[in-house]
C-alpha cells in the first residue's frame, strides 16, 4: 500500500484535544494495516502566531498543498483577541482555505438515531435527518473587494465588504451540489437572497442554467436565505441538499449542526479542483469552534474530529470500508449511551474526550473482529 501523507493542523484551545483522539484512529488504522498514513503536524491560527507572529505561514501552505489531505482541528481564542485584524487565528483559516483553493465546503448534518433525543427540536422532526449542506468557501463576502475600515474624520468610521459571484464560481460549486445530490436523494435546494442582492440574481440564475443543461435527473427548487433558516427549524427533512454562498453557508450549518443536538458532532469537508498531477486539495474540519470555556479540561466531544476524519477516509482515499468501520463504532458507542457532556442529556453520566477516544476505539475493535 502506498503511504498517503496527511498534515495534521490541530490549532487552538480544544483542537489539540479533539485532534489527539483521531490521531489514536488513524495510529489503530495504520497498526492494523487498514491504512498506511505518513503524519506530519503544522501550526495554524493562535499556536502559529504564538510561534511566529502569523497565523498561516507559507510553509505551512506548502506542506498544505503537498499532502494527499489536511485534518485541521479548530482555531482562535480570547487570547488573541487583541492582535491586528489581519493577523487573527481566523485568518489563518480563511487563507489555508483561499491557498489550497478549497471552494466546496460539505457539511453533513447527520442525526445519528441514539440522539433524535438530543435535539432542541421535537425527536419525531429530526429522527434520521440526513442533511448535505454545500457551501461555496473562497468567493463572496469572505473574500470581495473592496472592503476595509474607512475613517469619517468627525462622523465617525464606516466599515464594508462585497458580495460578488461570478459564473464560473458559481458554476463549479453547482457542479459539486448536484453530483452530490446524485448520490444521494436527487434534490438541490438553492438558497440565495435575489430578492435583495444582485448576487443572489447571478446565483439563481447560473445554478437553474447548469440544472437545465446537465442536470435535469434533479430536481431544483430555490429558496431566499430567511425562509430557509425558518424551514430548517419548522421541518429540516424536507432538504436533502442545500447549496448555498459563503456568509448563508456559515450561518446555516451552524443551525443545521444543532438540529442534531450539538455542534460537538459534525464534521466537514472543504475540496478543491482536481489538480494536473490528479490531486484534489483537500481539507477535514469539525464545524465547531475552538470551545476555549472547556478547553483543557478533557471535556469536549471528540466525535466531529474523529468523523471529519472519516469523511478524508471516504473522499480523499476511497477507503469505504475504513470509514464505515470509524462511523459504525461511533454509533455504536452513542448506542451504548456513552455520551460527553454536550449530548449526555438527563439521566447519564457524560464521560471525558479521551474516554470518548477509548469507547470508539474498542467498538473499532469489536467490529473489525
Ligand atoms: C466556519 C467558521 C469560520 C468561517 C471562521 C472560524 C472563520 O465559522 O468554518 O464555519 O466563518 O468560515
Ligand atoms: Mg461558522
Amino acid at each position: 500500500m502506498a503511504n498517503n501523507k496527511i498534515l495534521i493542523l490541530a490549532g487552538d484551545c480544544v483542537g489539540p484535544e479533539v485532534m489527539m483522539q483521531a490521531r489514536r484512529v488513524l495510529s489503530w488504522l495504520n497498526d492494523t494495516g487498514a491504512a498506511s498514513f505518513e503524519i506530519e503536524d503544522g501550526l495554524v491560527g493562535g499556536a502559529s502566531y504564538d510561534a511566529y507572529g502569523n497565523p498561516l505561514t507559507d510553509e505551512t501552505v506548502k506542506l498544505a498543498l503537498e499532502a494527499d489531505a489536511v485534518l485541521f482541528g479548530s482555531i482562535g481564542g480570547p487570547q488573541w483577541d487583541g492582535v491586528d485584524y489581519d493577523l487573527r487565528p481566523e485568518k489563518g483559516l480563511l487563507r489555508l482555505r483561499q491557498g489550497m483553493g478549497l471552494f466546496a465546503n460539505l457539511r453533513p448534518a447527520i442525526v445519528f438515531d441514539a440522539l433524535s433525543g438530543a435535539s432542541a427540536l421535537k425527536t419525531e422532526l429530526v429522527k434520521s435527518l440526513n442533511i448535505m449542506i454545500v457551501r461555496e468557501l473562497i468567493g463572496g463576502i469572505y473574500f470581495g473587494e473592496p472592503r476595509g475600515i474607512e475613517d469619517l474624520g468627525n462622523r465617525g468610521q464606516r466599515g464594508y465588504n462585497t458580495q460578488a459571484y461570478a459564473t464560473e464560481e458559481i458554476v463549479r460549486i453547482g457542479h459539486v451540489a448536484y453530483e452530490l445530490a446524485r448520490k444521494r436523494d436527487k434534490r438541490v435546494c438553492s438558497v440565495d437572497k435575489a430578492n435583495v442582492m444582485e448576487s443572489g440574481v447571478v446565483w439563481r440564475e447560473e445554478i437553474t442554467k447548469l440544472h437545465d443543461t446537465n442536470y435535469t435527473d434533479i430536481e431544483l427548487s430555490h429558496m431566499f436565505v430567511d425562509n430557509c433558516s425558518m424551514q430548517l427549524v419548522r421541518a429540516p427533512k424536507q432538504f436533502d441538499v442545500i447549496l448555498t454562498d459563503n456568509l448563508f453557508g456559515d450561518i446555516l450549518s451552524d443551525l443545521a449542526a444543532m438540529l442534531t443536538g450539538s455542534l460537538g458532532m459534525l464534521p466537514s469537508a472543504s475540496l478543491g479542483a482536481v489538480g494536473d498531477n490528479g490531486r484534489q486539495p483537500a481539507l477535514y474540519e469539525p464545524v465547531h469552534g475552538s470551545a476555549p470555556d472547556i478547553a483543557g479540561q478533557n471535556k469536549c466531544n471528540p466525535l466531529a474530529q474523529i468523523l471529519s476524519l472519516s469523511m478524508m477516509l471516504r473522499y480523499s482515499f476511497e477507503m469505504e470500508d475504513q470509514a464505515d468501520l470509524v462511523e459504525n463504532a461511533v454509533e455504536a458507542v452513542l448506542g451504548k449511551n456513552i455520551r460527553t457532556g454536550d449530548i449526555a442529556g438527563e439521566g447519564i453520566n457524560p464521560v471525558g474526550t479521551v474516554e470518548m477516544g477509548d469507547a470508539v476505539l474498542k467498538e473499532m475493535e469489536v467490529l473489525a473482529g
